[in-house]
């Protein structure tokens, strides 16, 4: 051992701190040393989680909430807990029952300490106010040790040798958001040259920030260079979370305009002054859940709340069916793909009544990478609220009623007929490659598609279900599906798209599959014989025509009832509109054959940027272009301006790029459709309907 120290301390003597070279050599380690650190911050939140709360106050503005809400004596709320105190919050407007759940255990073990000390029949208001306004230590422990046998077995065991030490190094300290907002946060304020002191001694003046704005820009540098690389896991911002504004320093100042420059800031602001007071200093601005006008309210109704360690989707899936009338997401869907945000919602709308309302926050003012959203009509609250929220933290804020019809069920894996031996999917695999070499020449383009496809018909779903990946993606946009709904799927070749709704295909008057060439569409039928009920198949219809046809309306009208009115309320274009040469008339033909509460859904390949010119975007068009798929940036464009222009239509793209044998290929998946409003009863009504049309029928 000493002869280690004295080899070290031997190197040590030898190193030339004059040297620039030597500076160059930590300086590069250093950075190194750093880089490694941030790179780790991202596994934080994980971290964190597993050892204690993030969150000590809810981060979200309550007044928001019940302004939007209005809760009253017949509610049945569901929320995510985060640190419980909004929930209390709603708890004084006496609801029948509030839900909660967590993913963190340590939220939920911070919320049932308020919860059982609430229900301690000898808690008087100023206990309540010492330990939750004051951190008053004493306080908390005298009656900690009165209902410390309340709690469950985990959370006492959590809180016995915590308690003490939590409250009497501050309450507003604990948390990792209490851990950043004691040294991370004052270390800021002093690179960045705040002076928070001096601020407060004005009462957080409005003249103060206005005389000394130089700081809010400043700070906004600063939060750009830190906050999405050291300070997001502290506040539970996860990666997925951070959008490019995040690397903007325009974004930060925006937000740090907002919250300082607000007039009432040192009024009514408890939220940052909770942080910076260590505490709140008296009961003019602090929570409405420590005032003491609603102590009885909130001790009376502390028997509603019903807790679990869940995500909400099981949460949802644990509770009595059709039991919420009213929710809050928070911010939680920001974190996930598409296809679980709908599993999701799939469970919420089985738990909740219809036309509940379903409120929740976004780090994005748009929603539109995930198909799934068009499925509800959303109110975008937040140009109106934003400004009246005193946190700040969501730009986002969404509202929307559940529809009583249900969500489409996606059911992901092909149905055993689709599958094919690994010797057909080679065989179809180098029919499909060597198509250029070995194809004739046909003109007529119906000809080209049975030349391309007849040979390839029979491991056609097999070997298309990893290469035409927005398929489901497109199929969760599908609409709630009602009783008598119609569905076209244009170019829709083997019918693949069906057996994505399998369990729901008894609700549909009508499914048209439109397709060009008879062979995909003889296998098409063959499947379905074989995966569905008699009566489901005869309520398809496998139709071999051109979307283009010139009569294509009266060509469908005998697939739905002769009435040429009805339309269909969903259309469908899977890979198959960058397959037709005449893309836009066929856009056109859909838009006529839309029904009044109608949409229609494209899948398609796309390019890997905006405008489709880099190199990649031209080896991918070259690639397609063999096998007749036209591939062009510009498809988007004639979408969603020229066909369904945004006055009329509702029109969101999801772009999307997913690896095929280690290559990323780019997707998009567009939703076109008429615009919308749910009622409180959960049913979905035109937004604008033409009442000159309901005149006829009355005089009819
Ligand atoms: C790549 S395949 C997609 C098939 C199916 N939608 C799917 O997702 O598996 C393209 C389909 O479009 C069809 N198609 C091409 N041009 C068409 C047209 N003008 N009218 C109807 N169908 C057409 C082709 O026959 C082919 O079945």
């Amino acid at each position: 051992m000493d002869q280690l120290m004295d080899l070290a301390n031997e190197a040590y003597a030898s190193i030339d701190f004059e040297s620039p070279s030597t500076w160059a050599v930590v300086g590069v380690a250093g950075a190194t040393a750093l880089f490694y650190l941030i790179k780790r911050s991202f596994n934080m939140i994980e971290h964190i989680c597993n050892r204690t709360y993030i969150y000590n106050i809810c981060w979200e503005d309550p007044a928001v909430d019940h302004e939007i809400l209005k809760i009253d004596k017949n509610d049945v709320i569901f929320r995510i807990c985060s640190a419980g105190d909004i929930v209390l919050d709603y708890a004084i407007e006496g609801p029948s029952k509030i839900v909660i759940c967590d993913m963190n255990q340590h939220q939920l073990y911070l919320f049932e300490l308020k919860i059982r000390m609430l229900r301690d029949p000898k808690l008087t208001y100023q206990e309540w106010w010492d330990i939750w306004g004051s951190s008053d230590h004493e306080v908390a422990m005298k009656v900690w040790q009165r209902m410390r046998h309340t709690m469950s077995g985990e959370g006492r065991q959590w809180w016995d040798p915590r308690i003490e030490r939590i409250f009497k190094t501050g309450f507003a300290n604990s948390g990792s958001s209490g851990l950043a907002a004691r040294f991370l946060v004052p270390w800021l304020m002093y690179v960045v040259g705040f002076n928070l002191k001096a601020w407060a001694e004005t009462g957080f003046s409005h003249e103060y920030i206005t005389k000394n704005y130089h700081m809010v820009e400043r700070s906004a540098w600063w939060m750009r260079r830190l906050f999405p690389s050291i300070l997001a896991p502290f506040a539970g911002v996860p990666p997925n979370q951070i959008g490019p504004e995040f690397y903007t320093t325009e974004f930060y100042e925006g937000i740090l305009r907002e919250i300082l420059l607000d007039p009432d800031f040192g009024a009514h602001n408890y939220f940052y002054r909770f942080y910076y007071e260590k505490g709140y200093k008296d009961q003019t601005c602090c929570p409405r859940t420590l005032k003491k006008e609603h102590f009885d309210a909130l001790k009376a109704n502390a028997g509603c709340f019903e807790w679990h360690h869940a995500t909400v989707q099981a949460t949802m899936e644990r509770v009595k069916p059709h039991s919420f009338t009213k929710l809050v997401l928070l911010d939680h869907m920001d974190w996930m793909p598409n296809s679980m945000v709908h599993d999701e919602w799939v469970a919420l709308q089985r738990a909740t009544v219809p036309g509940a309302k379903i409120l929740w926050r976004s780090a994005f003012t748009k929603m539109d990478d995930k198909p799934f959203f068009n499925n509800l009509d959303i109110d975008d609250m937040s140009p109106q609220w934003y400004a009246k929220d005193r946190v700040k933290m969501y730009p986002g804020t969404f509202l929307s009623y559940m529809p009583k019809d249900p969500l489409p069920f996606v059911d992901p894996a092909p149905s055993p007929c689709q599958r094919a031996s690994f010797v057909r999917k080679m065989k179809t695999t180098t029919k499909m490659i060597l198509h250029p070499l070995t194809a004739g020449k046909v003109n007529a383009h119906g000809d080209k598609m049975s030349a391309f496809y007849a040979s390839q018909a029979k491991g056609y779903d097999a070997v298309r279900e990893n290469m035409l990946v927005a398929r489901p993606e497109m199929m969760s946009a599908f609409g709630p599906i009602k009783h008598g709904h119609t569905w076209l799927d244009v170019g829709g070749g083997t019918g693949r798209n069906l057996h994505y709704l399998r369990a729901q295909l008894d609700l549909f008057e009508r499914i048209v599959v439109l397709d060009i060439c008879p062979e995909l569409l003889a296998i098409g039928e063959e499947n379905a014989r074989l995966s569905f009920t008699k009566s489901q198949c005869e309520r398809i219809s496998w139709v071999c025509l051109d979307i283009n046809a010139p009569n294509v309306r009266s060509l469908l009208a005998p697939h739905l009832r002769n009435d040429l009115t009805r339309g269909f309320d969903t259309i469908t274009f899977s890979y198959s509109l960058s397959m037709i040469p005449k893309w836009e008339e066929a856009l056109e033909s859909a838009k006529s054959l839309m029904s009044g509460e109608g949409r229609v859904l494209v899948a398609d390949f796309d390019t890997y940027t905006e405008e489709g010119k880099s190199l990649k975007d031209f080896m991918i068009r070259a690639w397609y272009k063999q096998d007749g798929v036209r591939i062009e940036a510009k498809t988007r464009g004639v979408i969603t301006n020229k066909v369904f222009s945004a006055s009329k239509y509702q029109v969101s793209v999801a772009r999307f790029q997913k690896k095929l044998l280690g290559v990323s290929i780019p997707h998009m998946v567009v939703c076109c459709r008429e615009p919308m409003f749910t009622t409180p009863t959960g049913i979905r009504r035109q937004s604008h309907p033409d009442l000159t049309q309901m005149e006829e029928k009355k005089t009819d």
